[in-house]
């Protein structure tokens, strides 16, 4: 019997230690431990020794049965291990690899100009005002003095909405902002303004690396009982100090049907620093925007009396100043929402 359970011990664990899958395992617990199994069997024969050789038989059956189950509980661990690093070495997994980037989104290049622009308004105490992108004739036009078929409306090539007798029409500028801004805040003409108008702009026009049909606008607006050309001046350069650093500015002459007078303000250029280049066409100079005091009726159109009251305004093409800012050739590159240009900035 001795004899008996050492072979059956032995036998087991050789067998054991060749199985390497679950269901060979299962089988030689079957075999082995079950409830028919050789150790069961073994058990069994027991009662029929002679009672001198029980004790020791019965011992050995015991430490059989315990080597034979931790000897299986392992092998199932054993089992684990094995299948883990075949699928590691199988489907290899490096995890010392960097992760893939996620991408982010990011302003348009656009907005992120008109935000720099806010901010420096801001800062200067300018509130923003959200003016109408279709606008009437009227407030486009008659209001800010340009009759029906004044000539100088060829300066402002418009979009006219359909089937309305050209009496609506897509904002070509931002200055019929004014008229509303004075309106809206300048209650009865009895308080002062001090706003920007940014927005929308559609013109009429051939699509080339300078024009666009859309772009945006900056428009400024003050409004007080003793503001001057001096405050004109001296504001704009400072936005333009801030806007470009320390570098020159000059104002010439400009026309323009709502102010009087009228401004051009340029910067000095950029690129050459006023030595002459390619982009300020030898100028040495960049045109940044357009200005002028507000004219008396565009002040009596708002509802100010212009004896009492005056007031400067001006508008900049923000599209233009970026494209001088970061060197972009194409105005259309904006609109075009191709990514290759968009993922620069
Ligand atoms: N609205 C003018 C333009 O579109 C710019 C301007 C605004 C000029 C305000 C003077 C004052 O060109």
């Amino acid at each position: 019997m001795i004899n008996e359970l050492t072979a059956l011990r032995a036998n087991a664990l050789e067998q054991l230690s060749h199985i390497w899958d679950d269901g060979a395992l299962e089988q030689w617990r079957v075999t082995f431990l079950g409830r028919n199994g050789a150790l069961a069997a073994a058990m069994t024969k027991l009662g029929a020794l002679p009672k001198e050789e029980r004790p020791a038989a019965g011992k050995l059956a015991n430490e059989v049965k315990i080597a034979l189950e931790s000897a299986f509980e392992a092998k199932i661990g054993a089992i684990k291990q094995r299948a883990l690093s075949e699928s590691l070495e199988s489907e290899p997994l490096d995890v010392t690899l960097p992760g893939r980037p996620v991408q982010r989104g990011r302003l348009h290049p656009a907005n992120a100009n008109l935000r720099e622009i806010y901010r420096i308004w801001r800062d200067m105490g300018f509130q923003i005002f959200l003016s109408r992108e279709t606008e009437s004739d009227e407030v486009n036009f008659q209001m800010l003095n340009i009759p029906p078929h004044h000539p100088a409306r060829d300066n402002w090539s418009t979009f006219y909405v359909a089937d309305t007798d050209h009496r609506v029409l897509l904002r070509p500028h931002t200055s019929p902002g004014q008229i509303r801004a004075m309106r809206e805040l300048g209650a009865n003409g009895t308080q002062p303004v001090r706003v920007i108008l940014p927005g929308m702009c559609y013109r009429y026009e051939q699509a080339s690396v300078r024009y666009d049909i859309q772009f945006n606008q900056v428009e400024g607006l003050a409004i007080g009982r003793k503001i001057t050309f001096a405050d004109l001046k001296g504001t704009l350069t400072e936005f333009a100090r801030r806007a470009f650093g320390e570098r020159p500015v000059r104002f010439y002459a400009d026309h323009f049907p709502f102010t009087e007078p009228s401004a051009q303000m340029d910067v000095q250029c950029i690129i050459c620093n006023g030595a002459g280049c390619a982009l300020c066409k030898y100028t040495g100079f960049l045109e940044i925007l357009g200005s002028g005091m507000v004219h008396p009726t565009v002040l009596r159109n708002g509802g100010y009396d212009p004896d009492e009251w005056s007031g400067f305004a001006f508008g900049m093409g923000p599209e233009r100043i970026a494209m001088l800012r970061y060197g972009i050739e194409d105005i259309r590159y904006f609109w075009g929402n191709d990514l290759r240009f968009l993922e620069q900035f």
